[in-house]
């Protein structure tokens, strides 16, 4: 089973040791609720680096007050047994005081202290229905790195927008870490997997997949040719609306920069995101057409 390391005072121990010994060191942070798309992105860090910490870490900062931090899925011991099965060899677990000395509270009009904010990619898609959300993460993965100081990171596709804020933000901040993206796990009918599909009641798990068929739509129009982002977008939106579920947005949008594409696509490709409701529950997804 891998080493549970609670502060950054033993990590760090832990660390120096593998550096003596000329280790690499790759981390994968989560916020526990662990499924086989988090597994995929530890199985990807074993294979590039020799030792390998995995964070669990439900990060206040990027709850809104009225979304599910008290609700949301802890289940710490299987997850260290997940992990166990890939090899992983550290569990960084600290408490809310160790990455946050100074106290969090979700009201953002009362934070005070040192937060990251990635400007003109934490407003759109995601930031615009969850405005909170890319500062609350911004901060922690920059706190998570400093702690940790990983030689390489590795991040899931299934956050698109999530990669081109982190990406941003460590070069930014010259952070000397290798960010590596993994792509998407899926379940057998298409649907991303992710710690929130436990809210989905089996009506609502048999809808789920639209997103991805909505997607899958657009794609198959790429493959034959098409590269108008309006008639992507469109025929992604067609799947959904045929399918009744609620749509927060289907953007079809540059994968880094996140900027919507207008008329054709350029040569660097772009990113076909979307998230919808189903029921109470959000789901989101995308697929890339021409990114490398
Ligand atoms: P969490 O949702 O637990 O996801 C942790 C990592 O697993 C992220 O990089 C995410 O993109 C990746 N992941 C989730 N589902 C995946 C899937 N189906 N396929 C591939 N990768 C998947 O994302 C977060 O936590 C937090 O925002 C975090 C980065 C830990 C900061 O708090």
């Amino acid at each position: 089973r891998p080493r549970i390391v609670n502060t950054i005072a033993e990590y760090r121990e832990l660390r120096h040791e593998w550096i003596m010994q000329g280790k690499s060191i790759g981390f994968v942070p989560t916020m526990g609720a662990l499924h086989h798309g988090h597994l995929s992105l530890a199985k990807t860090a074993k294979a590039e680096c020799d030792k390998v910490v995995a964070s669990i870490f439900v990060n206040p900062a990027q709850f809104a007050p009225t979304e599910d931090l008290d609700r949301y899925p802890r289940t710490f011991e299987s997850d260290v047994d997940l992990l166990a099965t890939v090899g992983v060899d550290a569990v960084f677990a600290p408490a809310v005081a160790e990455m946050y000395p100074a106290g969090i509270t979700l009201d953002v009009a009362k934070q005070s202290g040192t937060f990251v904010q990635v400007l003109g990619k934490s407003h759109m898609l995601e930031g615009s229905v969850r405005p909170h959300f890319f500062r609350g993460v911004a901060t922690v993965v920059t706190k998570l790195l400093n702690a940790t100081q990983p030689h390489k990171a590795f991040f899931g596709q299934k956050d698109g927008q999530q990669c081109a804020v982190i990406r941003t933000l460590v070069r930014d901040l010259l952070i000397p870490t290798e960010v590596v993206v993994c792509q998407t796990v899926r379940e057998a009918d298409g649907l991303a997997m992710s710690s929130r599909n436990r809210y989905l009641d089996p009506q609502e798990r048999a809808l789920a997949p639209v997103l991805y068929k909505a997607l899958q739509a657009a794609e198959a129009l790429y493959v034959a040719g098409e590269r108008d982002a309006s008639v992507l977008r469109d025929a992604g939106m067609k799947v959904l609306q045929s399918a009744g579920v609620q749509v927060e947005y289907l953007s079809v949008a540059n994968s880094l920069s996140l900027e919507e594409e207008q008329g054709k696509i350029g040569a660097d490709g772009a990113m076909m995101s979307g998230a919808v409701k189903i029921g109470k529950t959000r789901i989101i997804d995308n697929i890339l057409f021409g990114v490398e």
